[in-house]
């Protein structure tokens, strides 16, 4: 029916990659199969015991069940203020440079869809988790790319980076008015140093853009590496703000919370907008959250452990499989080179095979952006039993196309 009527702002939006694995994923499943599920960045474990204990305390009280406040209750708003200050030595305002958001996620639809004008560009490093995109291109703007290039120990080429970032402000027409940057990132698991955050609010400050930075993996970090945040760079308010998530680093994924901090005006902006879309968060989540961040951080470093352990598996049992992949520093994911015997299929039909032939469900990286389509992104997300069970069935997948060379 209507059909003269059109959904353009919809339109404008592909169908989710994603779901076609998730799809096959679920057909595979009725049809009896265990399927080795890699496919998400849908932590496994609980949330810590003390926050869910929390949850339960507040959720009994009685003054807590009215809407809530949409920025953030200002406990949360102060922890989230002083998880900065212990974290990173910075000083944010609660009330003008904090915002708590339904996971982070929200918060990028919302703050895309309160900045951007018709036509407004945002620059943003391909491969990408698809909402730093998307969130512009729903609210009506359009994205510019470039490749993320970085070595083999997943360190960023930040020379090549600036020369690209440069190159598109020569190039792009009108001059793009944001930069989405994600380290530790998301697919890739590539990480930066933090000579990177001064050279691009430098760039930022010259080139008169706003920088939004997602470290949303930031607590997720091995063998000693530390993230930086934009943050610590003198001035960086001027020009940046920087998200976070509970999602990962406390195992809260369903719980949705998260946060923006930073310039003023980008903040205020996302307040505007929230103040005018919900009503935030259900207040226990929010007093659990305060707890989360205020509270004793070995959960964190367990989660984190629990990571650094998988990967060393996964890496161990699909190395003697023949899939040689390598060790990176951070995050909960390996993003891993398609096998050379495979390697024509592409990332769909190469993650599609896999998933029927091998009961292994991953994320192709095509989901993330062209030049993602070599390589998949493995979710560390299932125990080592099941680890070392897919690298058996990867065995075998491989030995079938190595045959057929
Ligand atoms: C890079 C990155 N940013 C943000 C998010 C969103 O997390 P949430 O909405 O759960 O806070 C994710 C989730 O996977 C992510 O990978």
């Amino acid at each position: 029916m209507f059909d003269e009527i059109e959904f353009d702002r919809i339109k404008r939006l592909p169908k989710y990659v994603f779901a076609q694995v998730g799809e096959l994923k679920m057909a595979q499943r009725r049809a009896g199969h265990d399927v080795i599920d890699f496919s998400m960045g849908n932590p496994d474990g609980d949330t810590p015991e003390h926050i869910r204990k929390k949850l339960i305390e507040s959720a009994q009280k009685t003054k807590v069940h009215g809407y809530s406040a949409s920025k953030g209750i200002p406990k949360l708003l102060v922890a989230i203020s002083d998880w900065y200050k212990r974290r990173y030595n910075v000083d944010l305002d609660p009330q003008t440079e904090c915002v708590a958001t339904m996971g982070s996620k929200e918060g990028y639809a919302h703050l895309a869809y309160a900045i951007t004008n018709p036509g407004d560009v945002a620059v943003v490093p391909d491969p990408t988790y698809p909402i730093h995109s998307y969130a512009f291109i729903l609210a009506g703007g359009n994205v510019v790319k470039f490749e993320l290039i970085f070595d083999e120990d997943y360190n960023v080429d930040e020379d090549r980076f600036f020369e690209d970032l440069e190159r598109v402000f020569r190039d792009s027409s009108p001059k793009p008015k944001y930069v989405v940057v994600n380290f530790p990132h998301n697919p890739t698991t590539a990480t930066v140093t933090p000579e990177f955050y001064t050279r691009i609010v430098a760039m930022a400050k010259r080139e008169r853009f706003y920088v939004i930075s997602d470290i949303a993996y930031g607590d997720l970090t091995f063998d000693g590496y530390k993230t930086p945040s934009i943050m610590e760079v003198p001035g960086a308010k001027d020009v940046a703000v920087e998200s976070f998530t509970l999602s990962k680093s406390y195992n809260m994924a369903g719980w949705r919370v998260g946060f923006f901090v930073g310039n003023p005006k980008l903040i205020g902006a996302l307040q505007k907008i929230k103040s005018w879309l919900d009503y935030g968060m259900f207040t226990p989540i929010q007093v659990s959250a305060t707890v989360a961040l205020n509270g004793d951080q070995q959960c964190v470093q367990d989660i984190t452990d629990k990571y650094d352990h998988r990967q060393e598996v996964l890496i161990d049992a699909f190395g003697k499989a023949g899939w040689k992949l390598k060790k990176n520093r951070a995050t909960m994911f390996v993003w891993a080179k398609i096998p050379e015997c495979v390697a024509h299929l592409g990332s769909l039909e190469f993650s599609k095979k896999l998933l029927v032939e091998a009961d292994v469900a991953v994320a192709p990286g095509i989901g993330f952006g062209e030049y993602g389509d070599q390589y998949v992104r493995i979710a560390l997300i299932e125990n080592d039993k099941r680890i070392r069970q897919a690298a058996k069935n990867i065995k075998a997948f491989l030995a079938k196309y190595e045959n057929k060379k």
